[in-house]
């Protein structure tokens, strides 16, 4: 593969602290980036930059790892447009017109959830996300599952088992038998596919119980656990995510003190970082707020505590329908009390952790060669411009996009 510079960077985003300016950022000014072989090879001032075979002039603007949106669910049929446009007029998020979305699902063809998915992949990509965690869970049966898991592994690695999504409606009075068909022939037949184990642990969905046992389940056979949190309202689930050494804890909307100090003091060891240590990440989605129309999280409460946080889409037809980093970095800044360093770094280096990877969200060599090239002089301007398509160029593996 031929190498590649990107050359003439006004502002580059490295995320490696300590390097460059201060701050988690790691910025570096009149920067270059030398790509080969889908690998970062060498950052450094542009005056030094070694010679390479094809030259990307970045014109003075900002560049950034690419975006790692660590929680999506792009596998589904429909949309669910009216019950947005009820909101709008007042009706309540419930995480009932889940089961609207099963059934559209569940009747589609292969094709139909494929180019879904590939639509969506697709237009992620186009406004700078590299790395894309996908979710089943409007399956709710074993076939349906395992087609949602096997459709998504065909464009990411990161997918993830959530069988446990909702209770389906075939099951609504016998929710036990439920729970026994997820971690026994579903889990099996979602195994070869996923890489990861979610529950939507909330009331109306699956309690603390039932959540453990599932999540422990697929522990057993392999998968790393997420767990979706504390959504709606007050509850268990962001301290079983840090009992069971989660990866992430997601929404995290609603916070008990409690949750805030067991989320700040989690450590586990791992080879998956430098420094041989993770934590459980609060992955905020604040599409998931603006959608539903409900509170923004506490993002500031959560960094001043010390805990990691992670920017993410939750894109799905029901509470969050956007695919756009961007967007979300807006938001955060605007309505959660983060600074658009904090956004930025939570959006790209924070999504990352949330996958405990640590050869992406970060620009140093050998990292993989993600990375996206801004229409604007400074990251600042996710925040400042929002709703502005300002990603002109996305390379994905070293690959121009
Ligand atoms: O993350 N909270 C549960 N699941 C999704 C919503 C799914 C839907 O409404 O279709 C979420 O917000
Ligand atoms: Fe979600």
């Amino acid at each position: 593969m031929p190498s590649l510079l990107v050359d003439d960077i006004g502002e580059l985003v490295t995320n490696v602290a300590g390097r460059g300016e201060g701050g988690p950022l790691g910025i570096r000014r009149r920067a270059a980036v030398l790509v080969e072989d889908g690998e970062v090879a060498w950052v450094g001032p542009a005056a030094d930059a070694p010679p390479a075979d094809r030259r990307i002039d970045a014109a003075g603007a900002a560049v950034l790892p690419g975006f790692v949106d660590s929680h999506a669910h792009l596998v589904f049929a429909g949309d669910r447009a009216a019950e947005f446009a009820a909101r709008m007029t007042g009706e309540p998020y419930t995480g009932g017109g889940i089961r609207t979305t099963v059934g559209a699902t569940r009747a589609a063809s292969d094709g139909e959830l494929r180019a879904t998915v590939r639509r969506l992949r697709a237009e992620a990509l186009r406004q700078g996300t590299t790395t894309i965690e996908i979710k089943s869970g409007y399956g709710l049966t074993v076939a349906d599952e395992a087609r949602s898991l096997r459709i998504a592994a065909e464009v990411t690695g990161e997918t993830t088992f959530l069988g446990a999504h909702v209770v389906p409606a075939e099951y609504a009075d016998r929710p036990d038998e439920y729970v026994s068909l997820v971690c026994g022939p579903m889990l099996a037949a979602a195994r070869p596919y996923a890489r990861w184990i979610d529950v939507f642990c909330e009331r109306g969905a699956f309690d603390a119980d039932h959540a453990r046992a599932i999540l422990t389940c697929g522990q057993a056979v392999g998968l790393d656990v997420r767990v979706h949190a504390n959504q709606l309202g007050h509850g268990p689930g962001v301290r079983l995510g840090v009992e069971l050494g989660a990866a992430s804890v997601d929404h995290c909307t609603h916070l008990t003190d409690a949750d805030v100090d067991a989320l700040a003091s989690t450590r586990f060891d791992c080879m998956c970082h430098e420094g041989g240590h993770t934590t459980t990440v609060a992955t905020l989605l604040p599409g998931a707020e603006f959608s539903t129309r409900s509170p923004y999280p506490d993002a500031r409460r959560l960094l001043d505590a010390g805990v990691t946080v992670a920017l993410a889409t939750d894109c799905n037809p029901g509470s969050s329908y956007t695919s756009s980093m961007p967007f979300c970095i807006a938001l955060a800044v605007r309505e959660m009390g983060m600074t658009p360093a904090e956004a930025v770094w939570a959006a790209t280096a924070g999504g990352a952790r949330a996958l405990r990877r640590d050869d992406i969200g970060v620009l140093r060599p050998g990292a993989r060669a993600d990375l996206i090239i801004l229409d604007a002089p400074s990251h600042l301007h996710l925040a400042y411009r929002p709703g502005v398509p300002l990603v002109r160029q996305v390379l994905h593996n070293g690959v121009p996009r």
